[in-house]
């Protein structure tokens, strides 16, 4: 007996943050506590949940599915769930995306599409091209490989010895331009760094990967279109694969199903996870052409793809994944994204002059406001203030330092989602530089 075992929190700290907070029921968009409070969900539980808690088409479909077949191996095998989810998602995908690639969560997602990209140079004949890009304010996981292709940060610098080098390229940052313009002057100027190295190095890089459109964990960080749209063109003219990790992006959090389609660009890889299940169990999954796949295609074995996990392509999980396709199909998911996005807008432009605010910015359903005072990152003093305020009004909201966002699930109503911005409006009183 090893006496008491106790649950070690992710992202905690136990000598200065609070004990956790026990839910005993989640439901729509409130997540109830056992001390009888109701707490707004406004960030979706970790920018999973779609449809709202306990959405009854997935509840009744993992019911099912786990009375079917609870879960087997996908090598060597495969089953209904897992080939309905396939034909689900070939409906929505961008073009030129052929073949999936399972595995379970954001983070093995990545290191799925980083081993594809290195291995397909090599199938091809072109081993020397095995470096990665990467940019500035990243966040694409805390597995090695992840956190490698991630912003250098006080999560990720213990680990510095294991991770391996890449190339750190400007993002679009527009309110701290990295290149010193503003809005009026801005030619996309910050990918011309892109353009140099590539022009200078591109025939020793793999890929480049990106979280298209909104660097989420970095800063809830909005890019103009025009950016994506220069990595393609740049990608392609340098025989470099582009990897979109839309593991927040997608399933219509910017607005359209993913956030590649805003700027009518395809990319080669496509990371997927949180909402492909709806936001309700563990998946990831990712999407490549033919021409990545078909190089690993041969009576060589030694070209295979030897990647795997215990839990690739679970029943259960691509069940609910198919009924949150469903859901798309049957509800009016994408008008409620439209609703949520114009009241952030209106929201935000109502508060963008306050003498706190720095910059607000948003993209579908994601709303945020940089404050001027405190600083970025998990250390900032403002950070707990502001968790607890929310908490104290009944709303989870995580800001991440200084900057204060919402992404809700897309089933709030109106009156809940400016019920929300009003206390992001009173909190700018604590925040005053
Ligand atoms: C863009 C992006 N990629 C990857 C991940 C990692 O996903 P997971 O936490 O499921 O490993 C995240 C998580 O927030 C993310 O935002």
């Amino acid at each position: 007996m090893s006496g008491d075992l106790k649950i070690w929190h992710p992202f905690t700290q136990e000598a200065l943050d609070s004990l956790p907070i026990r839910i005993t029921r989640a439901e729509g968009v409130y997540l109830y506590t056992d001390d009888g409070r109701r707490l707004i969900d406004g960030i979706s539980s970790w920018w999973v949940n779609l449809h709202g808690h306990g959405h009854p088409a997935i509840v009744s479909a993992i019911a099912t599915q786990s009375a079917k077949v609870d879960h087997v191996l996908l090598a060597g095998f495969t089953h209904d769930a897992v080939e309905d989810l396939r034909g689900g998602l070939q409906k929505i995908l961008p073009r030129g995306l052929a073949h999936i690639f399972f595995s379970d969560d954001g983070s093995t997602a990545v290191e799925v599409a980083l081993k594809m990209a290195i291995q397909y140079w090599q199938n091809t004949g072109r081993p020397e091209k095995r470096s990665i890009v990467a940019l500035d304010h990243a966040y694409h996981g805390d597995t090695v490989g992840a956190m490698s292709v991630g912003a250098d940060s006080d999560f990720t610098s213990p680990f510095r010895s294991l991770m391996f080098s890449v190339h750190r390229v400007h993002s679009a940052y527009c309110y701290r331009c990295p290149v010193g313009k503003t809005r009026a002057t801005c030619e996309i100027d910050c990918v011309d760094q892109l353009a140099r190295l590539l022009a200078e190095k591109g025939n020793e890089i793999a890929a480049i990967i990106v979280e298209p459109l909104l660097q989420g964990a970095g800063g809830m960080i909005v890019h103009p279109v025009e950016f994506l749209q220069r990595v393609r063109r740049l990608c392609s003219e340098h025989g470099v694969l582009l990897i979109a990790d839309e593991v927040l992006t997608g399933f219509g959090r910017c607005g359209k199903m993913f956030a590649c389609e805003l700027a009518g660009v395809a990319p080669d890889v496509m990371c997927l996870s949180k909402g492909l299940t709806g936001g309700v169990i563990p998946m990831g999954a990712t999407v490549c052409t033919s021409q990545i796949h078909d190089a690993f295609v041969s009576p060589d074995r030694s070209r295979t793809f030897y990647h795997g996990h215990s839990y690739t392509g679970n029943p259960i999980a691509a069940a609910a994944g198919v009924a949150s396709l469903k859901i798309f199909e049957r509800e009016p998911v994408f008008d409620r994204i439209a609703a949520i996005a114009r009241i952030h807008r209106e929201r935000l432009a109502a508060i963008r002059n306050h003498p706190a605010v720095g910059d607000v910015r948003s993209i579908g359903t994601m709303a945020a406001i940089e404050i001027k005072a405190g600083d970025p990152g998990y250390a900032s003093k403002l950070r707990p203030r502001l968790y607890n305020f929310f908490l104290d009004a009944g709303v989870l909201l995580r800001p991440l330092g200084n900057i204060v966002y919402v992404l809700p699930p897309y089933v709030i109503s109106p009156d809940e989602l400016n019920y929300v911005h009003d206390r992001i409006a009173e909190s700018l009183d604590l925040c005053r530089a």
